[in-house]
């Protein structure tokens, strides 16, 4: 597939009509590859494979579109944009040694073609750089913020670590580790942006819960896709989280409601399964896991999950009190609805 492919999902089309924000991503992608140039060959090579395939870049759209919404005049929403993407494909080459994934962007990943050693390396080095960006961000309650969801997203990687293969994993628990893994970095977009447009504190705590919620919603529906997704469309692999033993919302809840044989089927699975050897599950068998979870209702429960988290998020926006933008009001609005788009 064509990397051009992968970046061409609604939300990115709807940007692309809209001259508002479009030189603001320019400069972030400039400022990005500036930051992974590396003299040290393997650094270099293995940060611009995971960057230049592509990648929806949504995390950077959001603080843009926030610092735009409330008519930011300055310039550190593209350093502190830059910084979110840089974060992110930090987060992602670790994932990926930690997933064992072998597909990203539609390519192979840098664990795949170089080593396991290297992509944490390289992972550090750009969490590295990360923090020396940070430095130059004028608003040290912006920096504090940063460093602490830094943290957050490692405890939720962990989290889940702690659980892989584990059954008894309930929502509480998967929701914390959505929360911590994937949805903190978006309410840091959403969030930062309002700080430095310094908005009043009510401001700033419903963008933060907006992001939250976007952020939510995406995990929900990356999990979804692992599933039920076009691999093409996504460029990972379907059936991943089953063979890594994730406990997703889709296994939480079809281990109460699927047919008695069908839950011991997922038990059986994941007790037999070992996380070091993903060949482990067969192509059959997530077939399989995919029936269960769509006929005993899961799919469905996801969803609506989903529809909730971006209902209340719509909410937001709709009942900002605050003078903004109007029309990048409405894009925040289409964003969820674009997003949404690809499990319906
Ligand atoms: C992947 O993030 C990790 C998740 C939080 C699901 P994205 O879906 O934003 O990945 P890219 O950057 O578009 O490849
Ligand atoms: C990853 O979740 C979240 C982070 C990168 C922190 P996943 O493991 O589901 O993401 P993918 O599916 O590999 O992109
Ligand atoms: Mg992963
Ligand atoms: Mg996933």
């Amino acid at each position: 597939m064509r990397k051009e492919q992968l970046m061409i999902i609604n939300f990115q089309q709807l940007l692309k009509n809209n001259y508002l924000i479009n030189q603001d991503i320019e400069q972030v992608e400039k400022l990005l590859k500036q930051y992974l140039d590396c003299d040290l060959k393997i650094a270099h090579n293995i940060a611009h494979h995971l960057v230049d395939a592509g990648g929806k870049r949504i995390r950077p759209i959001l603080l843009l579109l926030v610092a735009k919404l409330f008519n930011y005049k300055d310039q550190d929403h593209i350093l502190l944009a830059m910084i979110l993407e840089l974060l992110h494909t930090a987060t992602l080459l670790h994932d990926d040694v930690v997933d064992i994934s072998e597909i990203r962007r539609s390519n192979k990943t840098a664990n795949c073609i170089w080593s396991n050693s290297s992509c944490i390396l390289v992972g550090d080095l750009l969490h590295a750089r990360a923090f020396n960006a940070i430095t130059q961000v004028k608003d040290q309650a912006i920096v504090r913020y940063l460093a602490s969801v830094t943290e957050e997203i490692v405890q939720g990687e962990l989290l889940q670590l702690l659980h892989c293969f584990d059954i008894t994993t309930d929502e509480t628990i998967y929701f914390e580790i959505i929360n911590k893994k994937t949805a903190k970095l978006f309410e840091l977009a959403a969030k930062s942006a309002t700080m430095l447009t310094q908005q009043n504190q009510i401001v700033q705590q419903q963008f933060a819960e907006y992001g939250k919620l976007i952020g939510m919603s995406f995990q929900l529906i990356d999990d979804i896709l692992d599933y039920s997704g076009n691999p093409i469309k996504i460029g990972k692999n379907i059936g991943d989280d089953l063979r890594e033993g994730k406990p997703s919302l889709l296994i939480i809840y079809a281990l109460q409601h699927a047919a008695v044989t069908d839950q011991q089927y997922i038990k059986d699975l994941f007790s037999k399964n070992n996380s070091l050897d993903k060949s482990y599950i067969e192509q059959e068998q997530v077939l399989k896991i995919y029936d269960i979870i769509k006929s005993c209702g899961a799919i469905n429960y996801a969803k609506n999950i989903c529809q909730k988290f971006n209902q209340q998020a719509k909410k937001i926006i709709i009942d900002l009190a605050v003078p903004h933008d109007k029309q990048i009001a409405n894009i925040l609005i289409q964003l969820l609805r674009d997003l949404a788009v690809r499990i319906t």
